[in-house]
This record gives C-alpha cells, structure tokens and sequence, in this order.
C-alpha cells in the first residue's frame, strides 16, 4: 500500500473527496485504524485526558507525546502520522516551537505537527514550514486555552467572533499552513472558510462542509466511560464490553472454572512419578 502524503490529501480536497482523520496513542490501535484505511493519525494532546487521567491537555509535556507518537509510528504503514505540539511547547518563542515540532520528526517519526492558536501563532507557523515541516493549525475551541475561553464553548458564534476566526484563518495560511482543524465552531461558518481557503480543512464539530473530519478515537469506540461530547458519535460501547469481560474473567478464577485444562502444560506422570519434595 502506497504511504498517504499531504499532496493527496490536497488532491481529494480539490476532488471534493472527504479526509478521514481520527486520534490514536499507542501501537495496537495505530494498526487497528492504518489497516481501516484511515487517511491520518493524529496523536493529539487529548491523549492527557483519555490515556493518562489528567483534567485537561494542559498538563501534557513533550516527553509524554514522544513516548506514544513513537508508538503509533511502529504501527502505521500508509497513514499520515501527525502529532500534536503539547501546552507551552510551542507559545515562547518560534524557536523553541522549531526545536520541539524537530523532535516530533526526528524522535517521533512524526510527518506532520499541530499547534493551536489564531494569526497571534503565524510567525510561529512560519518559522517551523521554514525548517521543512508541515504544520497544521487548530482554531476555534482550542482545548489548551480553555481557562481563558471561559470552557468548552462553541466559538465563533456572533459578527466579532466569527470575523476573527476567518482572519485567523488568513493569516495561518499565509503563514504556510497546509492544513487546519475547527473545533466547534459554527457548521456555515466551517463551510464558508473551507470554500475561501486553500488549507484542508478538518472539522470537529464543524460541519459536514470540512474537507475531511476528525475525532477521539476514545469518544468514537466508547471507550471514556463518560458522555460523549455532541460533535462525537459513538459506534461501539467498548468500555462496557470490556468491563463486562473483566468480571466475566473475575468470576471464572473465583469460581475456578478458568483455567481449564487445555490452557496449562501436561507433564508426563512418570517424570512427576520421579520427583522428591
Ligand atoms: O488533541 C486532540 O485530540 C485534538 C483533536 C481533537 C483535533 O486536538
Ligand atoms: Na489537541
């Protein structure tokens, strides 16, 4: 199978085909979704939340990222593997952001990164598509500024809001940003900036007129063991199937019907006919 590159996914996006895009953290579920045919693995932030119990991305560090963006790396053949630059990894200065989003392609085996943030992150943009690698931004509910956008909000909503959403889209693109997700934000509004842009346009909670969609894969497989959030939709309920297996295995050792015979190893009874204890 052919390795996707940013370039065919420009080409669906110019053929009106969709992108498929969904998170992944760790090496089982990276040949789960390469092998689905997915188009992209984004090993996002949102792995602080669903994979190590934070209350938010904001704690997540670079090392933290490295560690499953390298995971995911060793299971994925075809699909464009992106990974997602962690709170205060990226917001100091240009340089540092070049330094970090370097480690993601050098370390990681990233092929592309994310950052969140409006025209205010354009010379950052700029300074990391410099050094050679592909950027894709992230606007609207941008989960690392949550405190200061007061929650998880759909973002955009009036004149004001919206207007600096499609500057902010502007500016990154001028910037040299090949792709950029909308995270909650009105669905004309999604539909308006990705007919005006040459970025792919990925939403979540954006709207059936993105380029191509993205979501957890936590949220998707049901495996958060708490409520969706309304852009998500949830195709599998593997958190009780695997809370139903654990008891179902707990019960078994209790009642002492597991193991059975045919999982343990037979010795020949004239050997044990042999032994001194
Ligand atoms: O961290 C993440 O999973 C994300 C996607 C939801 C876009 O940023
Ligand atoms: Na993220």
């Amino acid at each position: 199978q052919k390795k996707v590159t940013i370039s065919d996914l420009y080409q669906k996006k110019a053929e009106g085909r969709k992108v498929t895009m969904l998170t992944g953290y760790d090496y089982p579920t990276a040949l789960v979704l390469d092998q689905a045919g997915v188009d992209s693995v984004l090993v996002g932030d949102s792995l602080g939340m669903v994979c190590l119990g934070y209350e938010s991305t904001v704690p997540v560090t670079m090392d933290e990222m490295i560690h499953h963006v390298k995971a995911v790396r060793r299971g994925l053949k075809r699909a464009l593997l992106i990974a997602d630059m962690p709170f205060l990894s990226y917001q100091i200065s240009p340089e540092q952001a070049v330094l970090n989003a370097g480690r993601f392609m050098k370390e990681g085996g990233a092929e592309m990164v994310k950052l969140e943030g409006g025209a205010e992150m354009a010379p950052t943009v700029e300074a990391i598509t410099r050094a050679g690698i592909p950027v894709c931004a992230h606007i609207g509910l941008t989960p690392q500024s949550v405190s200061k956008l007061g929650g998880y909000k759909v973002q955009g909503k009036d004149v004001a809001g919206a207007q600096k959403l499609i500057d902010d889209a502007k500016a990154l693109q001028g910037a040299g940003a090949d792709m950029i997700v909308f995270e909650c934000i009105p669905s004309p509004l999604a539909a308006a900036i990705t007919k005006a842009s040459s970025m792919i346009t990925i939403g979540i909670g954006g709207g059936a007129d993105c380029d191509g969609q993205v979501l957890v894969y936590h949220d998707i497989m049901g495996l958060s063991g708490r409520r969706v959030p309304k852009m998500a939709k949830q195709y599998l309920d593997l958190f009780g199937q695997l809370s139903q297996a654990v008891s179902q295995y707990c019960q078994e050792v209790a009642g002492q019907s597991f193991p059975a015979e045919e999982h343990g190893f037979p010795m020949d009874p004239a050997v044990v006919a042999q032994l001194k204890f």
